[in-house]
């Protein structure tokens, strides 16, 4: 169970577990995986005090920062974040922006209360991304950065090295895989098509051998569908050297989701989600409701590119959050086809335990298909 990454990171079970809510990270580490945190939802200052939590509640031990750079995006190269966001606003049609509130309108989701500012552009850019890179480096139990969509930027991967700790970047094709290696990136997370958030279009099983042969002998990391002992004890036998999960997390107890979302990922079934640019403008895997069937229509807008078209629908998320009931029809809620799986609420430390128990079981059963005795004719 304790693979080469577990002994780089100071970790005792390959389990990464990436959640946007710093309990579900601290109970992850705490269990002996290692928990990481998505950044891209937070301004530095939101971040530190998220870190600095975590930090208090970890004793010590490792945990990692997700941040969000894609490879390609509108405005690229601007390195002024206050110009490149209004830059980016004034690419966004106004139909755009109507078509979306009008979604939300016809479900009665009361607007933002007035103090309440929408989220804006945030970390999704490299300029607005950098400053929650060097605020993680501030907090020494930080010992991975991951990157979401594409390869990190040479000076990225240059200034998180200095500080000792390593890069990971998550991809969906071997030809990504090889581009992060080649660029410096110490581990690769292979994330097959049923993987929750942004995503490709080649499922896990043929993906993640894939990648392990290109890349090897550069750790990848198995992400993409991942919900039981069993499927870990297969991304292992594929070669790879830990599993990096995401839906599982959205409905352990610590996980901050308002209800109405929390009994809708739990209500669906695997064939419910969709992948969809209708949030964030790059197709991410989400559950199927009325908001994406609405921008799938002929007669409706496109989505946008990234990041301009969550510069229209980070509103909306900001919305979802505070008024789930109301508009759960028309939410944003990202998830896995592991979503099947996911039927009750569990503690975090119970579900990594069972994840670990469960592959050591497979693969002692499948160890014993292979002894002589098992394997002779009765
Ligand atoms: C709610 C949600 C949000 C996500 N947001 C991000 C993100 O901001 N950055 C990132 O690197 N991956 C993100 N992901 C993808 C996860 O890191 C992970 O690769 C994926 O969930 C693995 O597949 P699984 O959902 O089948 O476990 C997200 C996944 C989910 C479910």
């Amino acid at each position: 169970m304790h693979t080469e990454i577990c002994e780089r990171l100071g970790i005792e079970f390959p389990i990464f577990a990436f959640t946007h809510c710093r309990d579900v990270v601290a109970a992850v580490t705490n269990a002996g995986g290692l928990g990481v945190l998505g950044a891209v939802g937070f301004s530095p200052e939101q971040l530190a005090v998220e870190l600095d939590w975590i930090d208090e509640h970890t004793d010590g031990r490792p945990y990692g920062v997700d941040i969000v750079i894609p490879g390609k995006y509108e405005g690229m190269g601007e390195d002024d974040a206050a110009k490149l966001e209004a830059d980016l606003e004034a690419m966004i049609p106004e139909e755009t922006r109507a078509f979306a509130r009008r979604l939300y309108e016809e479900h009665g989701v009361p607007d933002l209360p007035d103090d309440v500012a929408p989220p804006s552009l945030l970390g999704w850019t490299l300029a607005t991304a950098m400053p929650q890179v060097e605020l993680a480096m501030e907090h020494e139990n930080v010992r991975l950065i991951a990157n979401a969509l594409g390869t990190p930027p040479s000076e990225v991967i240059e200034d998180i090295h200095g500080h000792g700790r390593l890069v990971a970047a998550l991809c969906g094709s071997a030809h990504q895989a090889r581009r992060h290696v080649d660029a410096g990136v110490d581990v690769v997370i292979a994330q097959g098509t049923e993987g929750g958030g942004h995503t490709g279009e080649v499922g896990s099983l043929v993906l993640w051998p894939e990648v392990i042969a290109e890349v090897s002998p550069t750790p990848v990391l198995a992400a993409g569908g991942i919900g039981t002992g069993r499927q870990m004890a297969a991304a292992l036998a594929l070669g790879a050297q830990g599993v990096w999960t995401g839906s599982l997390w959205l409905t352990v107890e610590e996980a901050d989701i308002p209800p109405a979302q929390m009994q809708a990922y739990l209500d669906a079934s695997s064939r419910d989600t969709v992948r969809s640019r209708s949030y964030t403008g790059k197709p991410c895997r989400m559950l199927r409701n009325e908001w994406t069937d609405a921008w799938e229509r002929e007669d409706t807008p496109d989505p946008l590119g990234m990041p301009l078209q969550f510069m229209v629908t980070g509103e909306m998320v900001a919305r979802h959050a505070r008024y789930a009931e109301a508009a759960q029809p028309v939410g944003f809620n990202p998830v896995g086809q592991i979503v099947g799986q996911m039927t009750k609420v569990r503690r975090t430390r119970d579900v990594i335990y069972d994840l670990v128990e469960e592959c050591i079981e497979t693969t002692d059963r499948v160890h014993s298909l292979l002894h002589d005795d098992a394997a002779a004719p009765a």
